[in-house]
C-alpha cells in the first residue's frame, strides 16, 4: 500500500481552502516568463488532479502521473465529470515513463519532498528531463531546509466541517536533523455527524527538506541548465519565513 492510500478520500476536503486556480495562474505566469506559454504539460505527482484540470481549462494539453492508485482514481473521476480528456496514469515519478515532447513539466505541493534521498530526487528529475522537449521547462516546489530549521516542527490540529462530515486531523512530526527528514504522523478522525459514526485513519508521510545547492546539483546531474529558486508564490529568494520554495529549470536546446 502506498502513502495516500487511506488519506486519498479525504484529500480534497482537507485542502478545500487551497487556491488551486490562483496557484495555476502563478505557475503559468512563471512558465511564460521562461518562454513556455502553451502546449503540452505533464503534472508529475498530480494527486487528485486539481492543478491538472485547471491547466487543461486554460488550454494546455495535460497528462498526469501519480504513485497512488487512489489519487489517480480520483483524478480520473474528476476529469470525466468535467468532460475533460486528460490521460492520468498510476506510476512512479522516479521511473522513466512513456511521456515525451512536453513543453512543461510541473510537480506541485511538495512531491519533491516526498523523495527522501538524493538518488530518488535525481531519478525524478531525470524523468522530468526525459519528458521535456529541448527548451522545455520544469517547475516544482519543495520544502526549503532553511525555513524548516529556522521554524522547527510542531504538532498541528486542523478541523474541517462540511455537513454531515467533520474531519479532525492531527499532524505530529518527528524531525531527524541528521537525515534532513520529517516524518509527519497524520491521525484523521472522520465523523459522520448525522449517523454518529467515526472512523480513524493513520498515515505516516516521510518527507525530506532540501537546500537549493542540493537541488541544483541533482538538476545539473540530470541534464538541466541552472535553476532559479524562490519562495512559493513570490519571486523573492527562498526565505526562512516560508517552508515552501519552488525551482525552475530548463532543458538545454531550442524547442
Ligand atoms: C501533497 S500531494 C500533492 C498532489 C497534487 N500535486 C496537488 O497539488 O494536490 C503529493 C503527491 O505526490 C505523490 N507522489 C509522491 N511520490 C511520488 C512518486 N515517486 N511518483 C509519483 N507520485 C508521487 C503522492 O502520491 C501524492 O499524490
Amino acid at each position: 500500500m502506498t502513502v495516500f492510500a487511506d488519506y486519498a478520500p479525504w484529500y480534497d476536503l482537507l485542502y478545500r481552502d487551497k487556491d488551486y486556480a490562483a496557484e495555476t495562474s502563478f505557475v503559468e505566469a512563471r512558465l511564460r516568463d521562461h518562454g513556455v506559454a502553451s502546449g503540452k504539460l505533464l503534472d508529475l505527482g498530480c494527486g487528485t488532479g486539481l492543478h491538472a484540470l485547471a491547466f487543461a481549462r486554460r488550454g494546455w494539453s495535460v497528462a498526469g502521473v501519480d504513485l497512488s492508485d487512489e489519487m489517480i482514481a480520483s483524478a480520473k473521476a474528476r476529469a470525466a465529470k468535467a468532460g475533460l480528456s486528460i490521460p492520468f496514469r498510476q506510476g512512479d515519478a522516479c521511473e522513466a515513463g512513456p511521456e515525451h515532447d512536453f513543453d512543461a513539466v510541473v510537480s506541485l505541493f511538495h512531491v519533491a519532498s516526498y523523495q527522501t534521498s538524493r538518488n530518488a530526487l535525481a531519478a525524478m528529475f531525470r524523468t522530468a528531463h526525459a519528458a521535456l522537449k529541448p527548451g522545455g521547462v520544469f517547475f516544482f516546489d519543495y520544502w526549503y531546509g532553511g525555513a524548516v530549521l529556522a521554524r522547527g516542527v510542531e504538532t498541528r490540529v486542523k478541523v474541517i466541517e462540511q455537513k454531515p462530515l467533520r474531519l479532525t486531523r492531527i499532524a505530529q512530526s518527528d524531525h531527524d536533523e541528521q537525515a534532513a527528514t520529517v516524518t509527519v504522523n497524520y491521525t484523521l478522525f472522520c465523523e459522520e455527524t448525522d449517523r454518529g459514526t467515526i472512523r480513524r485513519v493513520d498515515e505516516a508521510h516521510h518527507m525530506r527538506y532540501w537546500f537549493p545547492f542540493e537541488i541544483d546539483a541533482a538538476l545539473a546531474g540530470s541534464g538541466f541548465k541552472p535553476a532559479t529558486h524562490a519562495a512559493w508564490l513570490t519571486q523573492d529568494g527562498p526565505s526562512s519565513k516560508s517552508w515552501a520554495a519552488y525551482a525552475m529549470a530548463k532543458k538545454a536546446g531550442k524547442p
